[in-house]
């Protein structure tokens, strides 16, 4: 079991934060990793990034949009709950070197993964441009945390209620033109429209681009082939061969179209989990 030992909701009431104890899971966890969590004995397995770690207090810290059932029941769970079980760190961490300026972008809950790589890229000496977008501005995350592993750092919203108006991709492209062949890489991280754009903005300056699939997963270990992603004409398992690839390369269009293939049993569990809770409020 894994306990909760502090929760913070955010966004409008629409993303949770959990610092969980988990020691052995915090001693060995890299930026790109991430961990399947059970909530309890009949729930499914959801992947969640590691947005954070601290190996002294021996934690790990999820953030994770309410979009479902699974995530509606773990959002339940208060201060000094346990989880049932948690698996970690999976994936292949992201290769983080010296290499001059990095870009990195996030949208939405993205920005949460995109945390633990932008202070990787900072602490490694890079020169890190920041640029974290969301709709508006109380939907914004990790604010502090990501200035904080930047050397540069800019905030859009789609409706112009705080910093730039407008998408992350306008501030990418006048980056890119302004630095021109100093920028060595890009990290986009978020929905997958995003990742998409960010990504043909950046392959006309000719910079390499790492995005992370959202592939739906269940045992995260490369046994199932549930989370498989088109790269290059290959087939790839995002949870083991990624699950960051070459963005320039990444078939976007398969990939949105598998996040969609259960939508009509997600919205059956999700709506057999409200009846269940508002007859648990009644007293049924
Ligand atoms: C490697 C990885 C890291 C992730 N990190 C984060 C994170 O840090 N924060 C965050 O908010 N979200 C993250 N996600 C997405 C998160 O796993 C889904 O939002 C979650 O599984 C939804 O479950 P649900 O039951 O609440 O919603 P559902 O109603 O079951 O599903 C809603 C949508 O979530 C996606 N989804 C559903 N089940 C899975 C699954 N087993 N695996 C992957 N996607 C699924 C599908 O697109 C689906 O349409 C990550 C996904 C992956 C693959
Ligand atoms: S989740 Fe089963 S192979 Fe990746």
């Amino acid at each position: 079991m894994y306990k909760i030992l502090a929760k913070r909701v955010l966004a409008q009431g629409t993303v949770v934060e959990n610092e969980i104890e988990a020691p052995r899971i915090a001693a060995k966890a890299k930026p790109g990793q991430f961990v399947i969590l059970r909530v309890n004995e009949t729930g499914e397995r959801i992947p969640l990034t590691m947005a954070d770690t601290d190996p002294n207090r021996g934690t790990i810290t999820i953030i994770y949009q309410v979009v479902g059932k699974t995530t509606a029941l773990l959002k339940s769970l208060e201060v000094m709950d346990a989880i049932m079980d948690i698996a970690g760190p999976l994936g292949t961490p992201t290769p983080i070197e010296k290499k001059g300026t990095v870009i990195c972008v996030g949208g939405g809950t993205g920005v949460a993964v995109l945390h633990p790589i932008t202070r990787g890229f900072h602490q490694a000496g890079n020169k890190v441009i920041s640029i974290i977008g969301a709709r508006t501005k109380d939907l914004l995350i990790m604010e502090d945390k990501m200035k904080k592993a930047s050397d540069e750092f800019y905030v859009c919203t789609d409706d112009g209620s705080y910093g730039h108006h407008g998408f992350v991709t306008d501030v990418l492209r006048e980056q890119l033109t302004k630095l021109g062949s100093e920028v060595k890489e890009a990290v986009c991280i978020g929905p997958v429209p995003m990742m998409k754009f960010c990504s043909k903005v950046t392959e006309e300056y000719g910079v390499p681009t790492m995005v992370s699939l959202n592939a739906i997963m269940v045992d995260g270990t490369g046994m199932c082939g549930c989370c498989r992603v088109q790269v290059g004409g290959e087939t790839k398992f995002a949870c083991v061969d990624g699950p960051e690839f070459d963005a320039h390369k990444v078939d976007f269009e398969g990939l949105s179209k598998r996040l969609t293939a259960y939508v009509p049993q997600e919205r059956q569990a999700m709506d057999r989990y409200e009846q269940k809770c508002a007859c648990e409020t009644k007293g049924k």
